[in-house]
C-alpha cells in the first residue's frame, strides 16, 4: 500500500457565497457563487497554479484559505489540521505559516514605513526576534529577495514596481512562512520585471521548501514557474493537471480556449487546428447556467451539457489530469 505523506494544504469543496443585499420589503435576492466547491491538495515545496478570466472566483479562493473572508462551507486543513473554521483567536500560527504577496504592492505597503520596519513587522509581531537577531533577520531577507540592504532605510515609493514586489516578499517570507498566496503578484509588471520575480519566486522555492499558490490571469507566465496547474471558470475548477499535461495535451474546451488566446511563436500545428477561440463574456456568478457552466460558451455544446453538470474526473484513467466535460475524446475542430 501506498501511504501519502499529507499535504500541506487540502481544500475540501470550499465555497464562498457573497449574499446579495436584501430587497427594500426583506426579498431574498439571492448571491455571487464566486467560489462554488472547488477540491484540491497541494504539496509542501510544491507550486499549484490557479488561472481563468478576470471574476471566475481566483483571489476569492485565496482569500478564503486565508481566511480574510470566511467561507460559505466546505473545508481546508494546514498539515493535516483544519483551519477553516478556527475562532479568530486561534488563526495565529496559521497566519504565520500562510502569507500573501498582492498584485499591488503600492497599496499594500505602508508608504509612511521604512522598508525595515515593514519587514519587521511580521518578525516582531509573531514575537520572533528583536534587537540585533531582528536586524540580522531583516539584513538576510534583504539579501534573500536581492535587495542592496541599505534599501531598509528607505520608503516604499524610491523603489520600482519590481522593487516594491521584492519587499512584498521578502515581507511574505519574514515570518518563515511555508505557504504564499501570489495573487496577481506579478500581472503589473512589466515584462522583463515579471520574468525577475518568478525567477526570483522560483529559487526561492528551492531553497526554502516554500509551497506556493500562484494565481494569475496570464497562462504565458504560469508555464514558467508552476508544478501543476488548476483552471477556474465561475467558481469551480473545470480542469487540474501537470504543467507537461495541461500545456501539452489540455482537454477542456474552456483550457484549451485559454492557451488558443495565449500567443506562441511557433504554435505546434496540432495545437492550432485544435484552438478553441472563445466567445462573448463570463456570465453572471448570480445566475450561473444550468449543468455545465461553461455551455453557454463551448462550441462543442451537446444536450446533457445543459442539463446535467459533469464531474472532475480523471482523463482516460491519468490521475494527473482532471477535467469536468462530458466529452469523451478531444474533437479536432472548434
Ligand atoms: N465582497 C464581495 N461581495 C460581492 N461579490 C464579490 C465580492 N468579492 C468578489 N465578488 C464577486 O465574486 C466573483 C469572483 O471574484 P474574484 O474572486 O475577485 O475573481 P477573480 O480574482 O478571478 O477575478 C466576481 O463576480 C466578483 O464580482
Ligand atoms: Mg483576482
Amino acid at each position: 500500500m501506498i501511504v501519502r505523506p499529507t499535504p500541506l494544504l487540502e481544500v475540501n469543496a470550499l465555497k464562498k457565497h457573497y449574499p446579495l443585499n436584501k430587497g427594500l420589503f426583506g426579498g431574498d435576492k439571492g448571491a455571487v457563487y464566486a467560489l462554488d466547491g472547488v477540491s484540491f491538495t497541494l504539496d509542501k515545496g510544491e507550486t499549484l497554479s490557479i488561472v481563468g478570466e478576470s471574476g471566475c472566483g481566483k483571489s476569492t479562493l485565496g482569500k478564503t484559505i486565508l481566511r480574510l473572508v470566511d467561507p460559505t462551507d466546505g473545508e481546508v486543513f494546514l498539515d493535516g489540521e483544519r483551519i477553516d473554521n478556527l475562532p479568530a483567536s486561534k488563526l495565529r500560527d496559521m497566519r504565520r505559516r500562510v502569507q500573501v504577496v498582492f498584485q499591488d504592492p503600492f497599496s499594500s505597503l505602508n508608504p509612511r514605513q521604512k522598508v525595515r520596519d515593514i519587514i519587521a513587522e511580521p518578525i516582531v509581531n509573531f514575537g520572533l526576534a528583536k534587537g540585533s537577531e531582528l536586524t540580522d533577520r531583516i539584513a538576510a531577507l534583504m539579501d534573500k529577495v536581492r535587495l542592496p540592504r541599505d534599501a531598509m532605510n528607505r520608503f516604499p515609493h524610491e523603489f520600482s514596481g519590481g522593487q516594491r514586489q521584492r519587499i512584498g516578499i521578502a515581507r511574505a517570507l519574514a515570518p518563515g512562512s511555508d505557504l504564499i498566496v501570489c495573487d496577481e503578484a506579478v500581472s503589473a509588471l512589466d515584462v522583463s520585471v515579471k520574468a525577475q520575480i518568478v525567477n526570483l519566486l522560483s529559487d526561492l522555492q528551492d531553497e526554502l521548501g516554500l509551497a506556493l499558490l500562484f494565481i494569475s490571469h496570464d497562462l504565458a507566465i504560469v508555464e514558467h514557474l508552476t508544478h501543476r496547474v488548476a483552471v477556474m471558470y465561475l467558481g469551480k475548477i473545470v480542469e487540474i493537471a501537470d504543467r507537461r499535461t495541461l500545456f501539452g495535451s489540455p482537454h477542456h474546451p474552456y483550457t484549451r480556449a485559454l492557451l488558443s488566446a495565449v500567443p506562441v511563436p511557433n504554435p505546434d500545428p496540432l495545437l492550432r487546428k485544435r484552438r478553441v477561440i472563445l466567445k462573448g463574456d463570463v456570465p453572471s456568478p448570480i445566475n450561473p447556467p444550468s449543468g455545465c457552466r461553461f455551455h453557454t460558451r463551448c462550441p462543442f455544446v451537446m444536450d446533457r451539457c445543459r442539463s446535467e453538470e459533469p464531474m472532475l474526473r480523471p482523463v482516460e484513467g491519468n490521475v494527473r489530469q482532471m477535467s469536468a466535460c462530458h466529452l469523451d475524446g478531444v474533437p479536432e475542430h472548434g
